[in-house]
């Protein structure tokens, strides 16, 4: 069987679906590998990387004939229409706002994987892009606030005098906000964080922050998922967050809501009683922003409310392609992993009956395998069930 690799043609977007060493773990799995020239070049990989690896290149992927097609960004319509019947995809599909790429999959009779479904259990674990991805979200916005911020982050004691160490609130304690908060410890600041599930003190706590506790209860949902706050949980929570913010050199917010818009953690008030020079930091901007009148890919000066200054409010937009290399050596591996999971002997053949596949699977045969998609796109198209072939065990939050 052959597999493409696609040069993103996504403006901005540098990640790519597979390095020469996943290729090589392709080779190793009976698969042919054809790669677009140039497909890794923003990641740090030259065609002839990819052919020393054992890979074709080629100027462009004959679509038609591919039996797996792997990709980073959703694919569009088009190309989805283009793959032959049968075809394997591999990649981020974005299931709920990319609905007439579902459709087109659907329709192709596509064996579509979207990497925003792997489930979250530990036996996945090294095919779940959302985390790798996550990852390497955490880590840039902390870099992203340092190079902002007029001072520090680590506490100096010098002859000149003692800095102390800037302090860093972390809202939003998921894979991002962990690595986060190991981020700015490991630059020496002082750090402390909330979340709304009740696992998340002990995570706190394990990446050297200190939990703030607020008077709320917590709220999870299942798979270890946030529960989106009533709107006057919401207010209260804003409320009890707001003395923290005020006393923060820098806020770096990534909380999320699964299939939500992301929750409205800060309002423009809590902002400007900010000290002058502080800096926030929304890695949810993409999704509807956790601080009020953020927007994504700018910085936006707001002034304080002492009239002394301002605080820089950064919308963080297309993170993870911000670090290609590294970005991509983590996704490339989930790609593969998925792969090898479905591979015998160069033939990719999905067992359905395995938890991971079927959790996976967005459209086979013909049918949207993902419950919330397959509803979203027969509310969208006004008809009784034209996509109403639901695995029953697909009916996950995400
Ligand atoms: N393979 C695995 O077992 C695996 C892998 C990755 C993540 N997980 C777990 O999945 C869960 C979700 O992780 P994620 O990073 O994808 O989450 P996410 O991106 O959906 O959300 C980020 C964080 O925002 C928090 N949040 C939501 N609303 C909030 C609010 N109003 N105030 C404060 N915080 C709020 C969430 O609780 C979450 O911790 C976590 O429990 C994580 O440990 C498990």
């Amino acid at each position: 069987m052959k597999a493409g690799i696609a040069r993103e043609a996504l403006d901005g977007e540098r990640r790519v679906a597979a390095t020469p060493e996943t290729v090589k773990q392709m080779v190793g799995l009976g698969l042919g590998v054809d790669v677009q020239s140039g497909a890794g070049l923003a990641a740090g990989h030259s065609d002839d990387d990819y052919r020393l690896a054992g890979a074709a290149v080629v100027g462009s992927l004959d679509l038609g004939s591919l039996d797996v097609y792997c990709h980073v960004r959703p694919m569009d319509p088009t190309t989805a229409g283009a793959l032959r019947r049968g075809a394997v995809t591999v990649g981020l599909g974005s299931p709920s706002s990319e609905l007439p790429t579902v459709r087109a999959l659907a329709v192709g009779g596509i064996t579509a994987f979207a990497l925003e479904l792997v489930p979250r259990i530990s036996r996945a674990q090294s095919m779940d892009a959302l985390t790798s991805q996550a990852l390497v979200a955490g880590y840039r916005c902390v870099l992203e606030a340092a190079m902002r911020l007029p001072r520090f982050f680590p506490l100096y004691m010098t002859a000149a005098g003692t800095i102390p160490p800037a302090r860093v609130l972390v809202l939003g304690a998921g894979v991002a906000g962990l690595q986060a908060i190991g981020t700015a410890k490991r630059l020496g600041a002082r750090v402390s964080a909330n979340d709304i599930r009740p696992a998340s003190a002990d995570e706190v706590a394990s990446m050297g922050g200190t939990f703030i506790k607020l008077d709320l209860e917590t709220a999870e949902a299942s798979g270890g998922y946030a529960r989106e706050l009533s709107a006057d949980r919401g207010a209260l929570q804003r409320a009890l967050l707001a003395p923290h913010v005020a006393q923060a050199d820098v806020l770096i917010t990534t909380a999320a809501v699964p299939s939500r818009k992301a929750p409205l953690l800060v309002s423009r008030e809590m902002v400007q009683g900010m000290r002058p020079g502080s800096v926030v930091v929304d890695l949810a901007a993409e999704s509807g922003g956790n601080v009020e009148g953020c927007i994504p890919g700018q910085d936006i000066s707001i002034p304080t409310g002492d009239g002394q200054g301002a605080v820089t409010l950064v919308g963080m937009k297309d993170v993870a392609s911000a670090m290609p290399a590294d970005a991509s050596r983590l996704y490339a591996k989930n790609v593969a992993n998925l792969l090898a999971l479905m591979t015998t002997d160069g033939v990719v053949s999905p067992d359905f009956d395995d938890e991971v596949v079927a959790g996976t699977c967005l459209t086979h045969d013909g049918a949207v395998r993902h419950g919330p998609t397959a509803e979203a796109l027969t509310a969208l198209a006004g008809e009784s069930a034209p996509f109403g072939n639901i695995h029953p065990g697909t009916e996950g939050v995400r």
